[in-house]
């Protein structure tokens, strides 16, 4: 059964550019809930660490600079069907392939500066959520 909870970023370049309240709208407008929500500013360290399912692939240096360049808003989100529903709203990772409408067809920069992270299984959500909220920050 699919669980009730993601875990999202507002990444960087869209924190950056003044997007983040335009992002957070669309996120509730598609019916998702906001848990927990903070904005921080991650280190390259504790970037490498969140990232690190993906320490051998070639864009994994250029992801941990990106990620940790300024600050960005982690944000654990509440619906049925919560990874996959995400998933769809926020679109492909590359934003030239992004449908009409996502997320990232709107806001994002390019396929690294991809404006929103969005986890990948309910196992991933769960584990990403507790990296940056202890249980008593989620509502
Ligand atoms: P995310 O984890 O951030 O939600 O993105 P995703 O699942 O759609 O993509 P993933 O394969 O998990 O990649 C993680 C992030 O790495 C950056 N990336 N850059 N330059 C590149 O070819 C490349 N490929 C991936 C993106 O920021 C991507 O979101
Ligand atoms: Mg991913």
């Amino acid at each position: 059964m699919s669980g009730n909870r993601t875990f999202t970023m507002v990444k960087p370049e869209a924190v950056e550019n003044g997007n983040t309240g335009a992002i957070l709208a669309k996120i509730e407008e598609a019916g998702f809930r906001i848990v927990a929500m903070k904005k921080l500013h991650l280190s390259e360290d504790r970037a490498g660490k969140f990232y690190a399912v993906h320490s051998e692939r070639p864009f994994y240096g250029e992801l941990v600079e990106y990620m940790s360049s300024g600050p960005i808003v982690a944000a654990v989100l509440e619906k049925s069907n919560a990874v996959l529903d995400f998933r769809t709203l926020i679109g492909s990772t590359d934003p030239s392939e992004a449908a009409d409408g996502t997320i990232r067809k709107l806001f994002a920069e390019s396929k690294a500066k991809n404006a929103v992270h969005g986890s990948d299984s309910d196992d991933n959500a769960a584990i990403e959520a507790s990296f940056f909220f202890a249980d008593l920050e989620q509502f």
